[in-house]
């Protein structure tokens, strides 16, 4: 494919870190895994990431722990830690890695987030970011006492009103809101702060914004999301899509129908920024990186995982399966896959998908194992390959702007990226697809993104009220 025929991009590839927590896409029980939870980690994952010249580092957010056939799920991320804590933490021992805290627009509220991610931005020095989700799983609202909880279109809405709010309170601040000189008589100008009022089927808030706007004027925001409703509200509110959608044709696909979004909405076609999560498995020869995945995915997938995997949709215990046999001969004993709390599949028929599954699993020879370690990956096989294969696959998605990056989940901690910085980086730079050098301070320049949407308009019409 033709340079020529780039859809979007600059022609570069960049990465994130996604820090995800104990998983079936972890290996915790090797020698070499480390902890989880220590700073320790988060620290030498973040430098070792800057060291590599990355765009960010990022963190997902899980606000209850899931649970399977009436049991914590362990297999499921456990044991993370806060993300805007442990950010401003890793603030203080980097200095150009972006900082993205997943959080949700259902269960926050935007006087308190919005102030919470600013303080980020101010400390970093202009790198947070704000992953905006709306958190499908129903059962998350029993820890906040909420009685019902919001229809998925009903969610958007509030997000909508939720970001737009957010937006309010960082532009609320006047340019110069803050006396630039010792010798004023005040710190804040008279006048310098506008009060956000808001009243909706939302929100009924009256609030005052409580912090200046750091050098990159507001938090970057990201969106994961993946319905009509939620490209659509990408589009409308957000700088970068953290997606699904990482094989070279699925990305394609999904860059074109983000840039119709885009333009759709009124915004230049280049606007939105499309991350998609992988994992990387990589090596000197491509023998080698094959025999790596299976130690990989074996490791990921023990036992103990591939029964609890499968009866997140047949609804009842499995214990008597031979993990290595195929798949259960009897059906699912629920009607729909939503036994366990918080799995992705709700919704689709069991007994349709347990048929399927099996006649896969028989088509190709697979055992449960085999079969769960396919199916759970992050994002199908993953990018696999030696470090030039990779190198060379990776030129193609940034000359055909299929993504502008990457956030890659290491499957183990706290190595797992070091051979993507200290072989494939070098490789990605010589083929002049990776930066050699971070482009600014911020995580906006860093990106390559324009300033926020509502300042973009604010300077235009301050311009045109300066003509006029
Ligand atoms: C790639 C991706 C990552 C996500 N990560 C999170 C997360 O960390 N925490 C969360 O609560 N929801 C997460 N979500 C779920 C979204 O919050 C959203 O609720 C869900 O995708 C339903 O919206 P949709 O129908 O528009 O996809 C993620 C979604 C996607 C596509």
């Amino acid at each position: 494919m033709s340079t020529s025929s780039r859809i979007a991009g600059d022609g570069k590839i960049q990465f994130g870190v996604f820090f995800q927590g104990v998983n079936h896409t972890t290996v915790w029980r090797d020698p070499d895994s480390g902890s989880q939870t220590d700073f320790e980690s988060f620290r030498r994952v973040a430098q070792t990431a800057e060291r590599g010249l990355f765009t960010a580092f990022f963190f997902g957010e899980g606000l209850r722990l899931r649970e399977h056939l009436g049991r914590i799920h362990d297999l499921d991320v456990a044991g993370r830690p806060d993300a805007q804590t442990a950010l401003a933490a890793l603030a203080a021992v980097t200095s150009h890695i972006g900082l993205v805290a997943t959080q949700n627009t259902t269960y926050n509220d935007p006087a308190d987030l919005a102030h919470r991610l600013s303080s980020l931005d101010l400390l970093s020095g202009g790198r947070a970011a704000w992953n905006i989700v709306t958190t499908d799983n129903a059962w998350t609202g029993a820890n906040f006492r909420r009685g019902g909880f919001l229809a998925h279109e009903d969610r958007y809405i509030r997000a909508e009103a939720f970001v737009q709010t957010a937006k309010a309170i960082w532009d609320s601040w006047a340019d110069g809101a803050i006396a630039g000189s010792r010798d004023s008589r005040r710190w804040l100008a008279e006048g310098g702060i506008t009060p956000v009022r808001r009243q909706d089927a939302s929100f009924d808030v009256d609030i005052t914004g409580r912090l200046p706007r750091s050098s990159q004027q507001h938090p970057v925001l990201f969106q994961a999301g993946d319905s009509a409703t939620g490209r659509d509200f990408a589009v409308r509110n957000a700088d970068v899509i953290f997606s699904r959608h990482a094989g070279l044709e699925a990305a394609r696909k999904f860059r074109e129908d983000i840039v119709a979004r885009t333009l759709k909405a009124g915004r230049p076609a280049d606007d939105v920024k499309i991350f998609p999560g992988q994992e990387f498995i990589l090596a000197p020869t491509a023998k080698e990186a094959e025999g790596k995945l299976q130690w990989v995915r074996e490791r990921q997938v023990g036992p103990q995982t591939a029964i609890a995997y499968l009866e997140q949709f047949w609804g009842r215990t499995l214990d008597e399966y031979d993990p290595d046999g195929p798949l259960p001969d009897i059906d699912p004993v629920v009607e729909v896959t939503n036994a366990t709390r918080g799995n992705a599949f709700h919704g689709k028929s069991a007994k349709e998908l347990a048929a399927e599954w099996r006649a896969e699993a028989t088509d190709k020879g697979l055992s449960i194992r085999q079969f769960v370690s396919q199916r759970s990956a992050v994002n199908g096989r993953g990018l696999v390959g030696s470090y030039d294969e990779v190198a060379d696959l990776l030129a193609e998605y940034a000359h055909t702007g299929a993504v502008d990056g990457f956030n890659i989940t290491p499957w183990i901690i706290p190595t797992g990226l070091d051979d993507i910085v200290n072989h494939l980086v070098p490789r990605l730079q010589e083929r002049g697809v990776y930066r050699t050098e971070y482009e600014g301070t911020t995580l906006r320049e860093n990106l390559g993104l324009r300033p926020p949407l509502t300042r973009r308009s604010r300077t235009r019409r301050q311009e045109s009220e300066d003509v006029a």
